[in-house]
């Protein structure tokens, strides 16, 4: 069953009900004080008829009395202490034949249920003791059909019943305006999600008006959502065609050695000694080049990290250590407390700050110096060379995957680009920062804060 059904319909019911139940008690309500009323009038009428016997009270003035007093549908008369009837008038013989005559010394009023002419009418019985009267004992029974009562309780329940399925059918074309209202914004979402669903691109929601309300909140946060996603998608696609490109390079550089061994055999030496030598490095290039590509990949998906105590000061000695062996180049550690602690994966780590070596390698000829320090809140790496610097406009780029200030010079030093972003990248992880400040031709320094333990 839809929604929209649903909410109609419970809300209609549970109106009808509420409606009933209100309808019954003003039926009630109004049944008894009109009988209440009905009631007293036939009282009062009574006792003026006794009043006035106290003046009239022979036979036939008595006979007239109470006939003048008589209504439509109605008998009146009275009834001895022994039960029998002295004077009865009637224009309702059907109604006076099916109430006996009771003699009563307080007065007493009765509702009956009777069947006349082959109908179900309401009945009034007023008695009333007649006192002070000379010469006559007993007590006036005035019966009559309570038949505006009749009339005025059908009319009722013409009124409550229609009024009630007026209300019915207002309340279901309300509560369908009113589940439109709500549903619109939602049979909209399932609409552009169906569309996401078909197509496989990703869609907006379009919000027509701002209403700030629930439905609201939910198609904007399926909008950002949405625009995550987007970008996303746009930065595999980048990834993918920034990787692709960087690969066809060195494979152009094996195809065309390879062709040129094909041509001209392996006669000549020298020839065949270059070309496997730049096959060697290409393919190793292209080793590498995947090996980072899967890095970036993986830290892209908000990895886990393996987290321990590490001492900055020995873990900076030791890859200076290595380094220094393997390049000959002056490298220099600074540091006035050790150890310097942080909880950090220690391979990680140890890859951001050859990352930052390597570039300070690369971009420079003269010494490079590592400083250690801490403070209250971060232990800080300082990597700084003295080398070609970066202009300062490129400095908000060189992050970016890919990214590299001067592409001829960086294929020389046969980088991809990708070292500081994979560096920010494990400095986000570990809820770190990364900061590079830099001079064209003087050099660069890049700054690690790490929190301290
Ligand atoms: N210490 C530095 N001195 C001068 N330029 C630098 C320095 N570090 C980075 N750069 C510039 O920033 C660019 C991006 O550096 P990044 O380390 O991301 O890539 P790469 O060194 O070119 O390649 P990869 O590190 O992937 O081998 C470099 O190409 C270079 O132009
Ligand atoms: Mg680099």
């Amino acid at each position: 069953m839809r929604i929209t059904l649903k909410i109609n319909l419970l809300t209609t019911a549970w109106m009808l009900l509420i409606l009933i139940l209100i309808n019954i008690i003003v039926f009630i309500l109004f049944m008894k004080t009109t009988v209440n009323m009905e009631e007293d009038a036939a009282y009062q009428k009574a006792k003026d008829i006794i009043a006035n016997l106290h003046d009239n009270a022979a036979p036939d003035q008595i006979q007239r009395e109470l006939t003048n007093n008589l209504t439509v549908h109605s008998y009146i008369r009275i009834v001895q202490p022994d039960g029998k009837t002295l004077y009865e008038v009637t224009n309702e013989k059907g109604l006076s034949k099916k109430i006996k005559g009771k003699f009563v010394s307080t007065q007493e009023a009765e509702r009956r249920a009777l069947v006349l002419e082959k109908k179900e009418k309401q009945v009034l019985i007023v008695r009333v003791p007649v006192k002070d009267v000379p010469d006559l004992k007993g007590s006036l029974e005035i019966g009559e059909e309570l038949e505006g009562l009749e009339t005025r309780k059908d009319i009722l329940l013409w009124i409550l019943g229609i009024s009630t399925l007026l209300a019915v059918i207002l309340s279901l074309l309300s509560g369908r305006w009113l589940s439109n209202i709500i549903m619109r914004p939602i049979s909209n979402m399932i609409n552009t999600m169906e569309d996401i669903e078909k197509s496989g691109v990703p869609k907006k929601i379009t919000i027509h008006n701002e209403t700030k309300d629930e439905l609201q909140t939910l198609a904007n946060t399926f909008n950002r959502m949405i625009d995550r996603l987007e970008e996303n998608f746009e930065k595999q696609a980048q990834f993918v065609s920034d990787a692709s490109h960087e690969l066809k390079t060195p494979l152009t550089v094996i195809k065309s050695y390879a062709n040129l061994l094909r041509r001209h055999g392996l006669d000549d030496k020298e020839m065949v000694e270059e070309a496997i030598q730049a096959i060697h490095s290409e393919a190793t290039r292209i080793q590498k080049m995947t090996e980072t590509f899967l890095e970036v990949a993986s830290l892209e998906k908000d990895i886990e990290l393996e987290m321990n105590v590490v001492n900055l000061v020995s873990l900076c000695q030791s890859i200076l250590k290595q380094l220094k062996q393997v390049y000959k180049r002056e490298m220099i550690l600074h540091f006035e407390q050790s150890p310097i602690l942080i909880t950090a994966d220690e391979l990680k780590m140890k890859q951001v700050i050859i990352i930052l070596l390597d570039n300070a390698m690369k971009y420079s000829n003269d010494k490079i110096e590592v400083f250690l320090e801490k403070n209250d809140q971060n232990a800080i790496i300082r990597v700084k060379d003295y080398g070609i610097g970066i202009p300062q406009e490129e400095l908000e780029n060189i992050f970016e995957r890919f990214y590299r200030v001067d592409k001829a010079r960086s294929r020389e030093t046969g980088g991809s680009g990708l070292g500081l972003h994979i560096a920010q990248r494990i400095i986000k992880l570990h809820k770190g920062e990364i900061n590079i400040q830099s001079k064209e031709g003087s050099g660069t320094e890049v700054e690690l804060l790490l929190p301290a333990r």
